[in-house]
Parts: C-alpha cells; structure tokens; sequence
C-alpha cells in the first residue's frame, strides 16, 4: 500500500467516526476527487450539502463554497482542509463598493454570483451559479435594472443570452483569463473533429469559439451524453480527472494547461486527515448575514 492509498483508507475511517461528509469540487486533485462522497459545481455541491443528515461536512473546494455550506446547514459543522483556499474573484468586490452601486441604481435588483462572499450575499436580492445565471436573470422582470456582480465575463455572456442590458463589474477568475482564442485555434488545428466546452466564466473571444458554455457538472454531463469522442476543454484543468474517469473510451484536451487554479490546488490528502483529526478549519457565518444571504441563495433554488 503506497503512502497515498493509506491516507485514503485513515481518511475514510476517520469519516465515519466523525459522521462526516467529504464534498469535492471538479477542479480538486485526483486523490480528493476519488475519495469524496459527491463531486459537482458549485450548485450540486450547495444542494447536497443542503440534504445531507450528516453532522459534518469536509468542504474540498474554496472559501465561498463551504461559506455556503455553513449558510445552508447552520446545525452543522463546516470544515475547510486549508483555510486559505480563497477565491480571488470573490475578492473583487467589497461591501462598501457593493453599497455604492446600490445607491447609484436604487431600482436595480442585484444579482450575484455565487463565487462571492457571505456579505456580498446577504446584500443581493439573487443568487446565482454558472449553470443557472442566465435563468435568474431571466425570472427577473424585464422593466427592472440588474446589476451582476463580480464577474464581467459571466455578466457580459449572461446580456448576451437574455439581450438583456446589465449593470456589470469589473471582477474576473485569473484563471480562466488565461484561456486565449489562439489556444482554442491551435487544439482545433491538432484535433479538428473534437467539441470544444467552455466555462462561462471565459473571455467573450473564447465563448464566441465555444460549441457549448456550461458549468463544470454542465461539462461532465454533456461529455457523457454527447456521441463525440474528442472534447478540448476550456476551463480548470482539475476537471480532466473527472471527465476522464467517467469516459474512458474518449479523448480530452486542455484548451490551456495554464488554467490550473492555485486556490484549489491547496488541499491535499494529508490536509484533509488533520482537518478531520483536529476538526479544523471552520468555516462560521454570523447569523445575521447568514439569514440575508440564505434569502438570496433560496430565490436562486426557486428559479431553478
Ligand atoms: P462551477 O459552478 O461551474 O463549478 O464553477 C465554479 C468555479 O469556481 C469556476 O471557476
Ligand atoms: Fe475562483 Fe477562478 Fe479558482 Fe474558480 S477557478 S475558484 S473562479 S479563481
């Protein structure tokens, strides 16, 4: 047994004694992915941990994400293997500026992504994932105003789905900026017959290229559906683990090997046994904040 597989096997012994859930996200190492109970996007990840009856909940992912673990399920514990795990995107937009938005357009209704921070939440009238903004925005009468917040790219591929006029911000994902048009030229050029699946959270170029725009369980699905046998892949790299163990028989390729996200790449085996071990790191909303921000992830649900 190599030193990895005895982690797996201290881990999930460990899981049980805790009564523990371990969610992953599809951009987490291989080894995470292989031993969680359930690996998603970022709406998949948020529904189960809303249903789960287990007391706590090991969150393979970035901060926002087991923020909304710990909004969802507020009886339960929610812990982090590294706290640091942060979004840079969520970063982008502060309360204060959120505030100062508000004021400028006081008719708009604010529509947030979920990769954003509790606060940020709670000041949002929705809620919103990569596999449903474009519903929500749609449930949104057409006489009002929207303002989305953080990311531009989703916002910018949101107005042009629904010919809807948005109040955007100037937020990105660092990592998906990476992914360039002649990225997408030059593994079309390599492999001309595959689809090319991109993440919204894309630059407007690379979604122009795209054959299909989803979120990652989006991608999951349709790969598994689609009678293709060769896919270039635009977005994390993490998710080639998944997409690849579900399809052997079919072909993946990068659309950048440069879209390799650092946050996500912070937990490891080892990580995830000290945070059942120690119980650490939680992940606490106050609850205040919590109850304005479950409002705003609870219209997302609705919709969707
Ligand atoms: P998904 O919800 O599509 O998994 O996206 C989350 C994310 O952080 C993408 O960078
Ligand atoms: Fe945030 Fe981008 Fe990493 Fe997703 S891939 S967690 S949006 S930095």
């Amino acid at each position: 047994m190599n030193n990895s597989q005895k982690l797996a096997e201290d881990i999930l012994k460990l899981k049980k004694e805790r009564k523990a859930i371990i969610l992953a996200h599809n951009y987490q190492i291989p080894e995470i992915q292989d031993i969680a109970d359930f690996v998603g996007d970022s709406l998949g990840l948020s529904q189960e941990a809303s249903k789960t009856d287990a007391e706590v909940i090991l969150f393979c992912g970035v901060h926002f994400m087991a923020e909304t673990a710990a909004i969802l399920c507020p009886g339960k514990t929610v812990l982090m293997p590294d706290i640091n795990a942060g979004c840079p995107m969520a970063n982008m937009i502060t309360l204060r500026q959120l505030k100062e938005k508000k004021k400028q357009y006081p008719q708009a209704q604010v529509v947030t992504y979920i990769n954003s921070k509790a606060e940020i939440k709670a000041e949002s009238d929705y809620c919103c994932t990569s596999s449903n903004a474009v519903k929500v925005v749609q449930a949104i009468p057409e006489s009002k105003e929207i303002i989305f917040i953080p990311d531009k790219y989703l916002g910018s591929y949101v107005a042009s789905q629904t010919k809807r006029n948005l109040i955007l911000w100037e937020g990105y994902c660092p990592t998906h900026r990476r992914i360039l048009p002649e990225d997408i030229l030059k593994k079309r050029a390599l492999y001309p017959k595959a689809e090319v699946l991109v993440h919204p959270e894309c630059i407007p170029e690379v979604i122009a290229m795209a054959n299909k725009v989803l979120s990652t369980s989006g991608i999951c699905r349709h790969v598994r559906e689609s009678e293709s046998e060769e896919f270039i892949i635009g977005t994390e790299i993490g998710i080639l683990h998944q997409l690849k163990k579900k399809n052997p028989e079919k072909k993946f390729y990068p659309a950048s090997e440069l879209a390799d996200c650092p946050n996500m790449k912070l937990n490891n085996l080892e990580k995830l046994l000290w945070s059942l071990e120690d119980l650490v790191y939680k992940v606490e909303v106050p609850k205040e904040i919590a109850r304005r921000a479950k409002r705003s992830i609870d219209r997302m649900l609705e919709i969707v």
